[in-house]
């Protein structure tokens, strides 16, 4: 049985995905400092599968507890999650971001090598796109200047992995990620939401559920057919699919570089105003809203060209936005 690392395993994909891998028969050690989740979603995860992960509470910015780890046990292969992702709190918190997206991931990788784990697989994200000049975006877009320290840590992570990938064993594969949605359908596991939600499905839910009063809909006079923003919204449980399908190739070396890069979307662009009605449908709830000024830093519309993904993962989606959106209220009412 194949012993896998999975960085950030309680947060919400890394929950997801340690669900999956320990469906696809793999043993899973979670590394995780509770920054943004709860020690309870150890428990939601070992009822749904019924195997307890092991569990390491550690700061992997806490350099000696990365090494100490690696001393301690024998993996073959990182799924590395741990990061922060709030675009707006990159911004006011630059040198927080640096130090936990960029230091952590060398401490990591180091430590990697320096034990022969060469098997990695990153949390990237399409925001290392910002606006494509064409759509759907394919892997071969070129990368635009980052937008936020957020995204930077995104690009200089691919970065320094594509370089150690060039000087050391260590084979990788880059998942950039477009809109993640969605929960678990049992509902023991989801995001967990922690303020005011800066995401658009968790606002949406929250507002259904009366906690918000009302949806700020950023901008309604973008160049799309509503004059909403078009995403690329994907189901987390396909997401967390994928890095197995990722993480399968690496294993059985059937990686055709040491640095891949994949698109991990649905493949299909869908505007806000499209969100909230769907959303309205599946769940028969209303959903209040009112339009305001765009957001700064957002773009147009991303979705993504997946057909790189489809042929050489193996991979595709299995879920529709409805599931997705359904799931996504399932698990605010279990909250
Ligand atoms: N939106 C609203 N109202 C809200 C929240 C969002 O109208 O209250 C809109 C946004 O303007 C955007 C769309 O809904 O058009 C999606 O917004 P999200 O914040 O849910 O997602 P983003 O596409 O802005 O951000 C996501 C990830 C980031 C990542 C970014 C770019 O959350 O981590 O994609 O890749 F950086």
């Amino acid at each position: 049985m194949k012993k896998i690392l999975v960085t950030g395993g309680l947060g919400y994909i890394g929950s997801h995905t340690v669900v999956e891998l320990q469906n696809s028969g793999f043993e899973v050690v979670i590394i995780d400092n509770l920054s943004n989740t709860t020690i309870e979603v150890l428990d939601n995860i070992t009822s749904i599968t019924g195997i307890k992960p092991q569990f390491e509470q550690i700061d992997l910015k806490n350099k000696e507890d990365v090494q100490l780890f690696f001393k301690k046990y024998t993996v073959d292969g990182v799924i590395h999650f741990a990061a922060s992702k709030a675009v707006g709190e990159s911004v006011e918190l630059p040198l927080f971001y640096y130090e936990n997206n960029i230091s952590t991931l060398t401490y990591v990788l180091k430590e990697m090598i320096a034990n022969n784990v060469y098997n990695f697989i990153f949390s990237s994200s399409c925001t290392v796109y910002g606006q494509a000049d064409e759509l759907p975006i394919t892997e071969n877009a070129p990368t635009k200047p980052a937008k936020s320290p957020y995204a930077a840590t995104k690009k200089m992570g691919e970065l320094i992995i594509e370089d150690t990938t060039k000087a050391t064993e260590l084979k990788s594969i880059a998942l950039r990620y477009f809109n993640p949605i969605g929960a678990h359908k049992t509902a023991k596991i989801g995001e967990l939401p922690i303020g005011v939600p800066q995401n658009l499905i968790p606002y949406v839910v929250q507002t259904a559920a009366g906690i918000r009063e009302c949806l700020s809909i950023f901008g309604d006079d973008y160049p799309t057919p509503d004059g909403t923003a078009i995403r690329d919204y994907i189901h987390v449980v396909d997401l967390a699919k994928a890095h197995i399908a990722a993480l399968n190739r690496l294993i059985h070396n059937q990686n055709k570089a040491n640095c891949e890069f994949f698109n991990i979307g649905t493949g299909t662009g869908i505007s806000v105003l499209e969100v909230v009605k769907a959303f309205e449908k599946v769940t028969e709830k209303k959903v209040n809203f009112k339009v305001v000024d765009r957001r700064a830093g957002d773009i147009t519309a991303a979705y993504a060209d997946t057909t790189l993904a489809n042929k050489e993962l193996g991979w595709k989606t299995e879920f529709t936005l409805e599931d997705a959106l359904r799931s996504s209220w399932k698990w605010q009412e279990s909250l």
